[in-house]
């Protein structure tokens, strides 16, 4: 079996982030959430991988080819504007051939991996397969609904009066019928190759399509609030390590991971944890479900619940929380101290100041 894992797309509801690093870049719980998808997939023995990507030669694409220890095979194939899930297919014809594949959302993290979920296609080999799961608010997103036997018997996208509770989550298995149905398919309203227009082409013509009920955490980190709330589900499985150095003034508390060459002075962290590569700390707390990336400097300051960026700074600005810093993002006191906030902020960012 064959993946085909999209990472192209507009990622706009994760700006200001997806200005500058796609979206499937941001890292939850110390890797970027694509990572997260590959691994899910080696982890279930696949390793002929087709990655859609927005550019052939962009960040995607060389963050994969660059990632030490990585030996998958991964095809890039570009993809000229975000043109819908099915149009992802469509393009990847050549490298997918006739073999089954899981079409795989770049953007998606399934905590466990979804092997699982690939055991339930191979056990029964329908036409197709959705990865689906039970949600509160089903008019939020695709929608599936099934016969008694599990069958399913039609999609809905974001449905005002929604048929049912069973979400589709961002793993699909297809057999070679789908490239059939994506042909045969045309643009939806907002001018995008469905995918659920693809699999309601081939419910409607009898294949068998089932769902497989994905029942543990899954997130779509489409939203800088999906990001948070991932980050901390995921690191809750956190094995503790230390590869940096920790000086006798420091203490590290439940399970801390602090990288390599990062180094900690004065400093208590409290797990679950992650410090990055070459990270320093000095004279601060880092508190529960912080992720602090690579060359990043936190000092006189008491962060928890966040995510920072590569070489983000944090200095004297007393309590964060909640919050995800850009790279190379500088938030620290004011020398002056003027007794006002000052602040040189991008594009589309949010900033909270307390009352
Ligand atoms: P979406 O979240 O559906 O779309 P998007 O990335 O354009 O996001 P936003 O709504 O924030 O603008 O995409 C799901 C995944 O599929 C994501 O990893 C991007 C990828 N994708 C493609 O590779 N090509 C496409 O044409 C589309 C629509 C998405």
């Amino acid at each position: 079996m064959k993946a085909l894992v999209l990472s192209g797309g507009a990622g706009s509801r994760l700006r200001p982030f997806s200005h500058t690093t796609p979206k499937q870049l941001v890292p939850v719980a110390g890797k970027p959430v694509l990572f997260h998808a590959l691994d899910a997939l080696t982890a279930a023995g696949i390793d002929d991988i087709g990655l859609i990507v927005s550019e052939a030669d962009g960040p995607v694409s060389r963050a994969v080819r660059e990632r030490p220890g990585f030996d998958a095979r991964v095809t890039c194939i570009a993809q000229d504007a975000p043109r819908g899930l099915a149009h992802c297919v469509l393009i990847a014809r050549d490298f997918l051939g006739d073999d089954d594949f899981t079409m795989y959302l770049g953007d998606n993290i399934f905590q466990g991996g979804i092997t699982d979920t690939l055991d339930a296609f191979r056990a029964r080999r329908p036409t197709a397969q959705l990865a689906v799961r039970k949600v509160t608010d089903p008019g939020s997103y695709g929608i599936a609904e099934l016969d008694a036997e599990g069958r399913v018997i039609a999609l809905q996208e974001k449905p005002e009066h929604p048929r049912s509770d069973l979400a589709i989550t961002g793993a699909y298995v297809f057999t070679s019928e789908i490239h059939e149905a994506v042909r045969a398919i045309g643009p939806s309203a907002r001018g995008e190759l469905e995918i659920t227009d693809a699999v309601q082409w081939l419910v409607s013509r009898g294949r068998t399509v089932t769902a497989h009920h994905f029942s543990r955490y899954w997130a779509d980190t489409g939203t800088l609030t999906d990001l948070l709330a991932c980050n901390k589900v995921l690191l809750q499985a956190l094995t503790p390590a230390v590869g940096g150095s920790v000086d006798e003034h420091s203490r590290l508390l439940g399970p801390v991971v602090v990288e390599e060459g990062a180094t900690l002075r004065a400093s208590v962290v409290e797990g679950p944890a992650i410090i990055g590569r070459h990270s320093t700390l000095v004279n601060c707390r880092v508190g529960p479900y912080s992720a602090v990336g690579a060359h990043c400097r936190i000092e006189a300051s008491d962060v928890a619940d966040s995510v920072l960026l590569d070489r983000s700074t944090v200095q004297g600005v007393g309590k964060l929380r909640g919050s995800i810093i850009g790279k190379s993002a500088d938030i620290r006191r004011d020398s002056a101290d003027s007794g006002c906030h000052k602040l040189l902020v991008g594009d589309n960012s949010r900033v909270f100041v307390p009352r």
